[in-house]
């Protein structure tokens, strides 16, 4: 059997080691010798664009961040020639079977191609980890990590100058990455898409922290709404009062913040840094063993499945069940965060 093997979608913190436990296991057990890796994502398919991968290519780089495939977010339905280009690339290069290493929208043109009859494997990928059916995505320790030490860092210029700190981090529609990182820094307010909060509320934390004498951190997703915002606002990217929006969220509270409670503030948007560098251990092994499962699964012949994490197991779930539900924080565990902010 030859494998194709695919990055799609936002890179996160672990793809290396995926495609390296793809590619090792196949020629580490003699299951499948063939790989080549398509450029790009869905453009190096439709387009024919083929690296090989053997054990050269994957010496050493489960330590790497990013992807040695590269990505994009090309959708492969998008006029560009579909399932007959896909089928026409593979039949040319000799390719039996693809897995695809991306997120909810590169799952979802999976499960097309797969439904029109082509064979495809999938492994879940997001920094968010707002994947339903799978506990936990490759990414989102490291970027959780690297909001932490942001944070332990701006709480030292903060104590410094007596400023309240906001760090707004990754999460467009969940609040996984502020809800880790918020607990692991000891942020006082965790602010979340799941939970719409008052400026009130907010102003409540803050001045609470600096009554105790503490430099007040907040860290809010980049996705969270004050509840005098409406969703079309959030969405056109206006502000709670409706004006366009420059920074993100945090640069939108901090003004109110400062105004409101006489406290000096800063934001600082962490961005693309969180995606960026070396993978954690945990990633690397999460992310080898969702590879080394994928590879089994596609021996098995298992298409229109992705492979994922329940609990310490590597399972695998038909793209039908996985798609379409989102994995937010539930109440529970944003009550137990509350508990701390003091
Ligand atoms: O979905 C993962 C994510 O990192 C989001 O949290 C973020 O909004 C988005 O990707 C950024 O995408 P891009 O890299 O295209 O700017």
């Amino acid at each position: 059997m030859k494998i194709g093997i695919l990055t799609s979608g936002g890179d996160a913190p672990g793809l290396n080691a995926v495609i390296r436990g793809i590619v090792y296991t196949g020629i580490a057990t003699g299951k499948c010798e063939e790989f080549v890796g398509f450029r790009n994502g869905w453009k190096g398919v439709v387009d024919g664009d083929t690296v090989p991968l053997g054990r050269h290519e994957i010496k050493g780089i489960h330590k790497q961040g990013g992807t040695i495939l590269g990505t994009s977010r090309t959708n492969p339905f998008d006029g560009i020639g579909g399932v007959d280009r896909i089928n026409e690339v593979m039949r040319e290069q000799g390719i039996d079977a693809i897995v695809a290493i991306g997120g909810e929208g590169t799952l979802a043109a999976a499960k097309r191609l797969t439904d029109a009859g082509i064979n495809i494997v999938g492994v879940p990928k997001t920094v968010d980890n707002d994947l339903d059916a799978t506990d936990y995505t490759f990414g989102f320790d490291t970027a959780v990590q690297i909001a932490t030490d942001a944070m332990d860092r701006l709480r030292t210029t903060g104590d410094s100058h007596g400023r309240c700190m906001i760090a707004e981090v990754m999460g467009r529609h969940v609040g996984w990455i502020a809800l880790h990182s918020g607990m692991a820094a000891g942020a006082h307010a965790i602010l979340i898409p799941e939970q719409k909060t008052s400026v009130d509320q907010i102003l409540e934390w803050v001045t609470s922290a600096h009554d105790r004498g503490r430099a007040p951190l907040v860290v809010v997703a980049e996705g969270f709404s004050l509840d005098t915002m409406d969703d079309a606002h959030s969405e056109r990217g206006l502000d709670a009062f409706g004006r366009p929006r420059l920074g993100g969220i945090g640069e939108l509270l901090a003004p109110i913040i400062e105004e409101r409670t006489g406290i000096e503030t800063r934001a600082t948007t962490l961005g693309h840094i969180q995606r960026g560098g070396t993978p954690s251990a945990y990633d690397r092994v999460l992310a080898t063993r969702l590879g080394m499962a994928a590879l089994d699964a596609a021996i098995a012949g298992r298409w229109g499945h992705m492979v994922g994490l329940r609990g310490t197991d590597i399972i695998t779930v038909p793209f039908a069940d996985a798609l379409g539900k989102l994995k937010t924080v539930p109440q529970e565990r944003y009550d137990e965060a509350r508990i701390l902010f003091g």
